[in-house]
């Protein structure tokens, strides 16, 4: 660790990779497609409107593995722990909609791209808790219409969710950390240079280097649940 003092407010970004130990597949490593499909196919609001009974199977198929077959790793219970330990700001931002982070214990959490066990009704805006299959013929509870629930995503063209609060604490953060993410999609991409604008020094964890990596104070590369553990208890004695 190269900080000069120990950081008393910390953003965390994380992305498909800190998920990838726990078979949870990511985006961009796979020929650019997502299990057998094209993003632009499923994860677009133009793809629901042409057919979004595709995009609940590809959803539904999602979210049954998570329930069903993903646990979180080492690297996720690490991040819980040292939020858990640590005396200062923590806030943890994923891009990711998996559950993983909650499970593993973290609080201070901020889900910018939506949450897989959710749906919401496109006509109200009401968000429902979701483990089970979605039919889009499927008539909402509270607008009574068929074919409104969609997946609680934010799809390619659609604004990330929190970007205020995102904003304010990447403004205020003296020690900003990326996991696990390519940095090809904006706004996420921004935030290390951000962070840095306003003076944090900003480290990137990844299994290797990132399209902005060399923006970066610190690179450490390696599997997530190999370093992630390595990097915050080294930053917790650093604290004490
Ligand atoms: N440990 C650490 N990093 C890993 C591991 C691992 N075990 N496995 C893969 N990685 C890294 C890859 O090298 C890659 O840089 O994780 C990164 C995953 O990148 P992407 O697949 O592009 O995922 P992400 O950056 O989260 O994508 C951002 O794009 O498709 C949209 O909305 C979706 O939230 C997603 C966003």
């Amino acid at each position: 660790m190269a900080t000069a003092s120990p950081p008393k407010r910390i953003v965390v970004l994380t992305g498909a990779g800190i998920s990838a130990e726990s078979g949870l597949k990511t985006f961009r490593d796979n020929n650019g497609l997502w299990e057998n499909h094209r993003v632009e196919d499923v994860a677009t609001p133009e793809a629901f409107a042409a057919n979004p009974g595709l995009v609940q199977r590809f959803y539904n198929a999602r979210r049954s593995q998570l329930v069903e077959e993903a646990q979180p790793n080492q690297a996720h219970i690490d991040l819980a722990e040292f939020e858990k330990d640590y005396s200062g700001e923590f806030l943890l931002i994923t891009q990711n909609v998996d559950d993983l982070h909650e499970r593993a214990g973290s609080k201070n959490l901020l889900h910018m791209h939506g949450e897989l066990l959710k749906v919401r009704c496109a006509k109200t805006d009401t968000i429902y808790d979701r483990t089970t299959p979605v039919y889009y013929e499927e008539l909402c509870d509270c607008c009574g219409l068929p074919g409104k629930l969609r997946p609680h995503i934010v799809w390619f063209g659609e604004i990330p969710l929190y970007m205020d609060k995102i904003y304010q604490a990447l403004e205020r953060c003296d020690l900003f950390v990326s996991i696990g993410t390519s940095g090809n999609v904006y706004p996420a991409a921004g935030f290390q240079q951000i962070a840095q604008e306003y003076g944090a020094h900003t480290v990137e964890l990844n299994l290797e280097a990132s399209k902005g990596a060399s923006r970066f104070d610190e690179c450490i590369q390696g599997p997530a649940t190999e370093i992630v553990g390595k990097f915050f208890k080294h930053l917790l004695a650093t604290q004490s």
